[in-house]
């Protein structure tokens, strides 16, 4: 079978409900906010931030309306996320079509982009249940630091590798281990289920954002966004991180200051992206993301086998292996 058909077989009756649930959260009263959220929903994304929280929550129990509620408000939020990122990477395409900044502009963004957070806040709320409502929103304050810390990182000339999973811990793994532990949540799971559910969801959302910065560095039109924009936005990932540390060749230095400086040419950047090619730095990238992917796949030895818990195995797979 199909590794997403594995994914998703355990939950497909519920992942129809969470999609109706997550339509009828967005209704503004204003032209124009309903207007951008038609043009937003015109496209889904992958889901698969809700398709891991509904997982999680079968693997101890049956996802009920607390579960559903907890699944738009980490989809809406990671919605947001990604309005308001494109505005700061100064990015024109999102899911196949212009993002939001592009086709109006980066007011209309902005603003949308806090009705959509708005929203997530509201759908928490409707799952009355106190620790699901104080994970996100410790989760809105990592992701705004995440990107915070991302941005300040660009001043940064220490080419670090610890700050580079800092930040990817802060802005995409805390997101996905927010969802692996609302899941749980919200089934009366007990504490160490939750700190399994937790760093299971931290694993995977550390491969996750590895295996998006290794997409940068290579043409794809099936991946919907563009691709090249880290350096462009003076963002250093991790195979080129590696290639610095490892070689301290003093030209890519150089031309690594310029991309963080923001004034490296398209042509410097091309050479950038090749040395960091040449060097390995690529596989260096690709191995530590199959340790976090190792890491989590150890986490679920101790399970019974199941159906959801191939479908977790199924995921991490889809994870690591995905071509958008
Ligand atoms: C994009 O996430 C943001 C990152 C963490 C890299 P996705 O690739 O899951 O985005 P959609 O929702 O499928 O568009
Ligand atoms: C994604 O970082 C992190 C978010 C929380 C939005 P990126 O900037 O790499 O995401 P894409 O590549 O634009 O989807
Ligand atoms: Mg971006
Ligand atoms: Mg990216």
């Amino acid at each position: 079978m199909d590794n997403l058909l594995l994914i998703k077989s355990p939950i497909s009756a519920e992942l129809e409900s969470f999609k109706q649930l997550f339509d009828s959260s967005l209704s503004g009263s204003n032209f124009l906010l309903n207007e951008v959220i038609a043009h937003i929903r015109q496209k889904n994304g992958k889901m698969m931030r809700p398709v891991l929280l509904l997982l999680m929550a079968k693997l101890y129990g049956q996802v009920c309306s607390e579960t559903l509620h907890a699944a738009a408000s980490l989809e809406l939020l990671h919605t947001a996320s990604l309005v308001h990122d494109d505005v700061v990477d100064e990015s024109t395409e999102r899911r196949g079509q212009l993002s939001v900044n592009a086709i109006y502009n980066n007011k209309v963004a902005v603003l949308v982009g806090d009705y959509l957070l708005a929203t997530s806040l509201v759908q928490v709320s409707r799952t009355h249940n106190y620790a699901i409502i104080d994970l996100v929103s410790q989760l809105g304050q990592s992701l705004s630091e995440g990107e915070l810390l991302q941005l300040s990182n660009v001043s940064d000339l220490q080419f670090s590798e610890e700050v580079y999973f800092d930040v990817i811990c802060k802005k995409t793994a805390a997101l996905f281990a927010a969802c692996t532990k609302a899941g749980v949540l919200s089934i009366g799971a007990d504490d160490e289920q939750a700190e399994f559910a937790r760093q299971f969801g931290e694993y995977i959302g550390l491969c996750f954002q590895i295996k998006d910065d290794i997409f940068d560095y290579f043409d794809s039109k099936r991946i919907g966004k563009p691709t090249g924009n880290d350096m462009l936005e003076g963002k250093l990932t991790l195979p080129v991180l590696y290639a610095l540390n490892v070689t301290r060749d003093e030209v890519a230095k150089g031309i690594a200051v310029k991309v963080k400086n923001g004034v490296a040419t398209t042509g410097e950047i091309t050479q950038l992206i090749e040395f960091a090619k040449q060097q390995g730095g690529i596989e260096y990238a690709v191995q530590a993301m199959l340790g976090y992917k190792e890491k989590a796949l150890s986490l679920l030895v101790a399970l019974p086998d199941s159906e959801v818990k191939a479908a977790l195995i199924a995921y991490l797979d889809y994870v690591v292996d995905r071509d958008k």
